[in-house]
């Protein structure tokens, strides 16, 4: 059976840190707040020439040279985004031409922080459906353009990045072994951003009343988020007659240490199957599971036959889960 396994990662984070210390100098917070109610420690910051795709770009490279692969090698580019370089054309197709990986198909996924699931999914069904062989998913931010510096509820949550894995489908039991992606747009104004599209277009307006920047009701999402990602994990489990005891690692979307240890304990996991790095960058939306699984991996966290269990939830709203064996 052909199966559709990572044969390489990268991830690609800003060189600034922004800590919480620094974060109480500008805003009124303090690092006790944010450590007790999100985790977060420090996040990356992109500088005034840094934008999405230039991450998404160092990430695919570094994943590619983990495969031992070429730009040319690739069939389809995904990346997941809710903070392209432009509205149009896609920052996928930026990165196809950075790459000159001429012969891929490149194209976005806007699915917010479950941005890179909904991409590895997409990207599984493509190979699945023998329309590609090698892919190559991208999850890249920079959340800090659409982050209101003034609005402590928000800017001590978000950071940059980007995080990328190329798949290549391959006869074997190790690769994508199933995966589950949902949305629900009732919610979608729970976490949104009101301007920079077509229905609030630049005004002077937009600008006074900050409409370019991310809107998110916190506690409404945090809820909805623990019993959505909980019942997309037992799902995929499910369709492969797994249980929670079969996972080795665990790598939830890296919104808030709570909303991860909620999820870890329905589930059953111990800390020390459950991967988390939102201490050192934040949340990064689409980027934080891809940058995740490349630092366990470079870390030796994984190991060839270990069972993996991707799980995020994000604006729209949606929700996605990946199980695969490494
Ligand atoms: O990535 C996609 C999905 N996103 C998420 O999953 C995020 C989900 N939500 C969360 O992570 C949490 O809801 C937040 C971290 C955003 C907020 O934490 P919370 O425990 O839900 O706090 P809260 O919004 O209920 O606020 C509690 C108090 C409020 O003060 P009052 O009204 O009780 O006096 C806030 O004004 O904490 C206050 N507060 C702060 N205080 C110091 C909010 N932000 C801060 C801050 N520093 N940065």
């Amino acid at each position: 059976m052909v199966l559709s396994r990572i044969v390489g990662t990268g991830s690609a984070v800003p060189d600034r840190v922004l800590t919480n210390f620094d974060l109480e100098k500008t805003v009124d917070t303090t690092d006790e707040w944010i450590t007790t109610r999100t985790g977060i420690k420090e996040r990356r910051v992109a500088a005034e020439d840094e934008f999405t795709s230039l991450f998404a770009t160092r990430a695919a490279e570094r994943a590619l040279e983990m495969a031992g692969l070429t730009p040319m090698d690739l069939d389809l580019i995904i990346v997941a985004t809710v903070t392209p370089d432009f509205p149009f054309p896609a920052t996928a197709c930026l990165v196809q031409n950075n790459l000159k990986a001429t012969k891929a198909v490149a194209f976005d996924i806007s699915a917010a922080c479950s941005g890179f699931l909904f991409g590895l999914t997409m990207a599984n069904s493509h190979i699945q459906a023998g329309m590609a062989r090698r892919a190559l998913v991208i999850g890249a931010e920079t959340l800090t353009r659409i982050t209101d510096w003034t609005d402590r509820n928000s800017c001590v949550l978000f950071g940059d990045g980007a995080g990328a894995v190329i798949l290549e489908g391959r006869e074997g039991e190790n690769g994508v072994l199933a995966t589950r992606i949902h949305s629900d747009g009732s919610y979608w104004e729970l976490l949104h951003q009101p301007a920079c599209g077509s229905r609030n277009p630049a005004s002077a307006r937009v600008l006074d009343e900050k409409m370019t920047f991310i809107k998110m009701q916190g506690n409404e999402v945090f809820k909805l988020a623990v019993r959505a990602m909980e019942d997309a994990a037992n799902e995929v489990l499910a369709v492969k007659g797994l249980q929670t005891a079969d996972i080795d690692l665990f790598i939830p979307h890296q919104a808030n240490k709570r909303i991860i240890d909620a999820i870890g304990k329905r589930l059953g996991l111990e800390k020390d199957r459950v991967y988390v790095n939102l201490d050192r960058f934040g949340n990064t939306s689409a980027a934080s599971i891809p940058i995740a699984l490349d630092e366990a991996n470079r870390l030796g966290r994984v190991k060839e036959g270990d069972i993996l269990l991707l799980d995020s939830f994000g604006g729209g709203l949606t929700w996605a889960s990946v199980l695969m064996r490494w």
